[in-house]
């Protein structure tokens, strides 16, 4: 068992062991991983660390003595809101991450659900099979079940399953934009509209989406409303330490109007020191994940956002193109950063692990099965490298499609 050493061991030699664990890490600095980093170039990183470094040891949990951790949240809420059409009317605040605000939009619904009629038995919330697990987890935790539907051909959720789903037990219907799996948005104002029919809480899952789709759009990319913006829509979770581009443990929760936003916070009074009142699942929020965000936006602004969110739809369509042109099929029609690509004639999984051989970290896709890609502007200088390597692997894989397997995310 490993055991807190006797004596303390100098900065100069844990920095040395700790660059040492560094490098057994994936290479994402280089591109080889398309997952877990959103990275924006170096300027961006450095804004973020200087602004994280600053705010280090305050803590989000004290807005009563961090005035200036309000303001930046205040703030970054207004910023975000603005972005998906909020309104006047919408309120929102900031969480550590997609599974939080995902938690906390369904302890809403929930929430509110009780407040508003008699639900039979368990209440439900109406997904589809490509929407997040954070929802399966939040319902687990919170006492609720869920009721997955299948995916149309272009794998966005199949809005006649969904209304031939609901029962007296629905309390939320989520849409995603994107959906983690295929990068594909869901028709978000069809499946509000049936929230609104049946009076169901209708959430937006834009954690992937929420600070790249408002940019795509204003380049000209054809994506259908998902926002605030379609009526119906009463919550939208988007996150900050993804296509943001802040320092992680930063997403947003996005409510229509205050009634909702009220259902998000927990308010315990029966305890000696006082009225405990958080917006958050979490007590203690890190200040620099807070001030990273601020400062992240306002470094980029419109004009940053727009630019980098170019870079990036440049740099999946190039993934595209090649991948088609070596005779791949991209799943869907990828609308974002997302893509992931198969094939009806070669074994993917073993052009996955040729390709994992040269230090590529592989996500696999299993329906169908395919190799899943999260990009950012660590990918755009690799392409050609990506490409040839899976032209390589095709040749070395052999041709029998793979059947699907299991996949780690
Ligand atoms: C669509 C979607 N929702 C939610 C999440 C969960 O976000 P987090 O890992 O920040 O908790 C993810 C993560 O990739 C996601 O892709």
């Amino acid at each position: 068992m490993h055991r807190l050493p006797e004596k303390g061991i100098a900065w100069e030699a844990l920095e040395r062991q700790m660059q040492a664990a560094k490098a057994q890490d994936v290479d994402w600095v280089h591109g080889r991983a398309a997952v877990y980093i959103h990275y924006a170039g170096e300027d961006v990183l450095e804004v973020a660390k200087k602004a994280y470094l600053m705010f280090f040891s305050e803590n989000g949990l004290g807005l009563r003595a961090f005035h200036s951790l309000a303001t930046f949240e205040r703030e970054v809420v207004g910023m975000g809101l603005s972005l998906l059409n909020g309104g006047n009317d919408g309120r929102g605040a900031m969480t550590t991450g997609g599974t939080e605000s995902i938690f906390l939009a369904v302890k809403a619904a929930r929430d509110w659900a009780h407040r508003t009629r008699p639900v039979a038995g368990t209440p439900e919330i109406l997904l589809a099979r490509t929407a997040h697990p954070a929802f399966d987890k939040a319902a687990h935790f919170l006492g609720l079940g869920t009721v997955r539907v299948p995916v149309g051909p272009d794998f966005t959720t199949d809005v006649a399953a969904m209304r031939r789903a609901v029962t007296p037990r629905t309390v939320m219907v989520v849409g995603s934009a994107p959906a983690y799996p295929h990068g594909v948005v869901d028709p978000i104002t069809d499946l509000a509209a049936l929230a609104a029919e049946a009076n169901l809480w209708m959430h937006v899952d834009a954690c992937v989406g929420g600070y790249i789709a408002p940019f795509a759009r204003k380049l000209g990319a054809p994506i259908a409303d998902f926002d605030f913006a379609v009526p119906g829509v009463t919550s939208i979770s988007a996150d900050l330490h993804k296509y943001g581009y802040a320092a992680k443990g930063a997403s947003t929760l996005f409510f229509r109007d205050a009634d909702a936003f009220g259902f998000m916070a927990y308010d315990f009074d029966n305890w000696p020191r006082g009225r405990y009142l958080t917006n958050t699942l979490v007590g203690t929020r890190a200040g620099g994940a807070i001030a990273a965000a601020w400062a992240v936006m306002n470094y980029l602004g419109e004009a940053g956002y727009l630019r980098v969110t170019e870079r990036i739809l440049a740099t999946r369509r190039a993934y595209e193109d090649g991948l088609v042109r070596l005779g791949l099929k991209v799943w869907g029609r990828p609308e974002l950063g997302i893509l992931a690509y198969g094939s009806e004639r070669h074994d993917i999984q073993a052009i996955g692990e040729r390709l994992a051989s040269k230090g590529w970290l592989v996500g696999y896709l299993t329906e169908p099965m395919g190799i899943h890609l999260m990009l950012n502007l660590t990918h755009e200088p690799v392409v050609d490298a990506y490409l040839a390597d899976v032209a390589w692997a095709m040749e070395t894989a052999g041709t029998t499609a793979g059947t699907a397997r299991t996949a780690t995310y």
